[in-house]
């Protein structure tokens, strides 16, 4: 393909065009400010490229998103979690001997060291989770001290992934004041998870199938989504040299902000809010539009996405048949199915093109599981793992990778003369 053609500040600059396997069209400005002097001015990054990548493809406009080439309907109904994680981490979906191996890893790591429960125990019950989540995947690193190439690298991928949804469920039941209830080896990912979850010391607990298949599904549906703010944010900590615990830790702390993961459980509130308001969507659709209120809808709008998210689709078509075989009538359900009808007929979301995403629906199949508003973005997190380290080592092994250091234009005071302390009046 031709290069593209720039002409600034009297420079005339041409940079080499790159083209992905999906038709996706780049330029390379590398040598843009070696060449013209300028620099580009993209604040959210919203038509910055940071990277190469194999991992995920999504198209915007289309409503795709595929994992390594697999649609993400064909991997949320028809795979498992297990098989996605190793798909996104290891590069293809396993063989039947490999997922065997896999699965037994990944239960055999689940364990965390006795000394880490006295982590828990320092915070107070009603800690956030995600901070905990945050710390104690960042402590990690403490106990398993390793670098990207060295020979310990594959075994803490797997012990990340094992041990996250422990750590998840310890902060559970310390939040409740229960005692901690230690992973299985005999169950499958997402059934160990609500075993730790719900399970107590006095009484047989086995979870209920459909909620089990429900959340691996959720899982999968989170497990990547390209050069989101929290994969962003891993790439970059992890960029500088920091290790792999280290840079999933920020990428945690980054997923728990209201824009990002933290929709999920803001979602809920505020659905509830509306019911206890009396039910009045037209109150709150007209808030979100107004451009002197700080209110959005929740769950609604996406950076990429802008005729739906394809996430929310399987999840809106799952909710209604798990309630339904469940016997539960969420009055939530109802609620949002009203507001997303209202919101898609108005034509301030239709011409921004806001549409319900992966948070919209995501909740109400968390609180068919039992599992309280505040893990939400705690259940976020553990699908997005996968997609994290993922990432983080294609990151690691791509040679273009350079220190993340973006630039910037300033606008401050130029220079001024210094006025010692007593002569300021
Ligand atoms: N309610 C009302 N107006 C909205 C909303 C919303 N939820 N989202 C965007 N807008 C408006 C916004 O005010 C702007 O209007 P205008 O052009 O008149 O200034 C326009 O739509 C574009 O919005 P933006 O904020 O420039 O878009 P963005 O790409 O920077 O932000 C977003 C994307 C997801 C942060 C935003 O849509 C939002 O805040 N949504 C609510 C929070 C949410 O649901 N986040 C979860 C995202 S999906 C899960 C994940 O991957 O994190």
């Amino acid at each position: 393909m031709e290069p593209a053609r720039l002409s600034i500040n009297g420079h005339n600059a041409e940079f080499p065009v790159t083209v992905g396997t999906e038709d996706e069209v780049g330029f390379d400005i590398l040598k843009l400010r070696g060449s013209t002097g300028a620099i580009t001015l993209d604040p959210g990054f919203a038509n910055t490229g940071s990277c190469e990548s194999t991992i995920t493809y999504i198209d915007g406009e289309k409503g795709i998103l595929r994992y390594r080439g697999y649609t993400i309907e064909d991997l949320a109904t028809k795979s498992t979690f297990v098989d996605v994680a190793h798909l996104l981490v290891r590069g293809e979906l396993p063989t039947k001997k490999e997922a065997d191996k896999f699965n037994e890893d990944l239960t055999h790591h689940s364990l965390l060291h006795e000394d880490m429960k006295k982590f828990f125990e320092g915070y107070p019950a009603n800690a956030p989770p995600m901070s905990v989540l945050s710390t104690i995947v960042s402590s990690l690193s403490a106990y398993y001290p390793g670098s990207a190439d060295g020979e310990d690298f594959d075994v803490n991928i797997v012990r990340l992934l094992a041990k996250l949804k422990t750590i998840a469920a310890f902060s559970y039941k310390k939040s409740i004041g229960q005692p901690y209830i230690y992973p299985r080896n005999d169950m499958g990912y997402a059934a160990d998870f609500m075993h730790m979850m719900f399970a107590v010391p006095s009484e047989e607990y086995q979870p209920n199938d459909l909620l089990v298949r429900t959340l691996d599904m959720l899982l999968i549906l989170h497990a990547d989504h390209e050069q989101n703010c929290s994969t962003s944010t891993v790439r970059m900590v992890g960029s500088s040299g920091a290790d792999l615990f280290t840079s999933i830790s920020a990428g945690i702390s980054a997923l728990s902000g209201p824009l990002h993961g933290g929709a999920n459980t803001a979602v809920i509130e505020m659905l509830d809010m509306i019911r206890k308001d009396g039910g009045d969507f037209k109150k709150y659709v007209d808030k979100a539009k107004d451009k002197n209120d700080p209110f959005r809808l929740m769950g609604f709008g996406h950076r990429v996405y802008k005729n739906f998210d394809p996430r929310a689709h399987v999840i809106k078509s799952n909710a209604d048949e798990v309630l339904n075989k469940l016997g539960i009538s969420d009055p939530l359900l109802d609620l949002a199915k009203q507001l997303e009808r209202i919101a898609l007929e108005d034509d301030y979301f239709v011409e921004r093109g806001l549409y319900p995403n992966v948070d919209f629906y995501s909740g109400i199949l968390y609180r068919a599981m039992g599992i309280p508003t505040d893990m939400f973005t705690v259940m976020f997190a553990l699908g997005r793992l996968p997609g994290w380290i993922a990432q983080w080592v294609e990151m690691k092994k791509d040679p273009a990778t350079r220190i993340y250091r973006p630039r910037q234009i300033y606008t401050g005071y130029t220079k001024r003369a210094f006025v010692p302390t007593e002569n300021r009046g």
